[in-house]
């Protein structure tokens, strides 16, 4: 990262929720997912990550959780520290939840039964296999009501919307009593009222409960509206770093472009949609309890 850029102002933080340290991506076939990163996240901050398509806002967003394996560099956890040992790596899983795209729902369940796979890190494989406690399903039942969705619990989660389908994934991270919540694109399959609502809604409960978040978007209209902090990448690197409020045409053509910055409302990747929901259905979110 280049500390001299004006378009960098890191916040100054007593604490932090999570950090990187020199962090690094080079994939198996060579190519550089995540250049030198180092960054530090405040707790209960709503941070969105904008840049292109390829950028490496997914690559970041899966090495904060290991479904991406960093080359070189540290992550640290509060409470935790480097996540890198395998034990490590399932204490931050447990409390570091994910929302994708794509929802990565299991769609002949019923809504209650995707929202119960939230629970399924805080038990063994073997416990996992029978029905879980009652106390799960108050959790997952209490989760569906904060999104909205209680009446839907014993419905296929396939005769769902797109919409109430991302609200079934936010309720399945919640149900995970997350301290991070990770969300990579959240809203990039619905439309755009849907978009600001399903947004709004993973950003009040974020702040209801001090959750940290990091979310990568793709519509800077919606960074400007919900971010306490805007984290711009380029080519594996972070070329801004700042309040949503320094967002001008300057800093939105050093994270795109020049020439590139979107418009208002504008999605900044229309043919970034499909490329990503392939690589998302390599990861299914039961990958992250095993
Ligand atoms: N599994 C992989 N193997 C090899 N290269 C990869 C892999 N996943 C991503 N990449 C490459 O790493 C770089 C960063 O990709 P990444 O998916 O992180 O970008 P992104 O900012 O999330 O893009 P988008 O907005 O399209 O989702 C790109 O060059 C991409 O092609
Ligand atoms: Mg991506």
């Amino acid at each position: 990262m280049d500390s001299t850029s004006p378009f960098i102002t890191e916040p100054l933080l007593d604490k932090s929720a999570l950090s990187l340290d020199a962090v690094e991506v080079v994939y198996p076939d060579g190519t550089i997912g995540l250049r030198a990163t180092s960054l530090r996240f405040a707790p209960g901050d709503f941070v969105v990550l904008l840049g292109p398509s390829g950028a490496g806002k997914s690559t970041l967003l899966r090495s904060l959780n290991g479904l991406v394996r960093t080359t070189s560099g540290t992550i640290d956890v509060a409470g935790i520290g480097d996540i890198r040992p395998r034990r490590a790596l399932r204490r931050h899983r447990q409390r570091c939840a994910m929302v994708f795209q794509q929802h990565q729902l299991i769609g002949r369940l019923t809504t209650l039964q995707n929202v119960l796979t939230g629970r399924l890190s805080y038990h063994s494989t073997l416990r996992s296999l029978w029905p879980l406690p009652l106390a799960d399903k108050r959790i997952a039942l209490d989760c569906l009501d904060r999104v909205g969705l209680l009446d839907c619990a014993l419905r296929r989660v396939d005769e769902l919307s797109g919409g109430q389908q991302q609200r079934v994934g936010i309720a399945r991270a919640l149900a995970q009593q997350p301290q991070i919540m990770l969300a990579d694109e959240p809203v990039a399959s619905l439309d755009p009222a849907t978009s600001i609502r399903v947004l709004g809604l993973i950003h009040s409960i974020c702040k209801a409960d001090g959750i940290t978040a990091i979310v990568s978007l793709h519509q800077v209209d919606l960074a400007r509206r919900f971010a306490d902090r805007v984290v711009g990448i380029g080519a594996g690197s972070v070329v801004f770093d700042g309040p949503p409020d320094r967002l001008d045409d300057a800093a939105l053509s050093a994270i795109y472009g020049a020439g590139a910055a979107p418009a208002a409302g504008e999605r900044t990747d229309p043919a970034g949609v499909a490329g990503e929901a392939a690589r998302e259905s390599d990861h299914h979110p039961l990958q992250a309890v095993a």
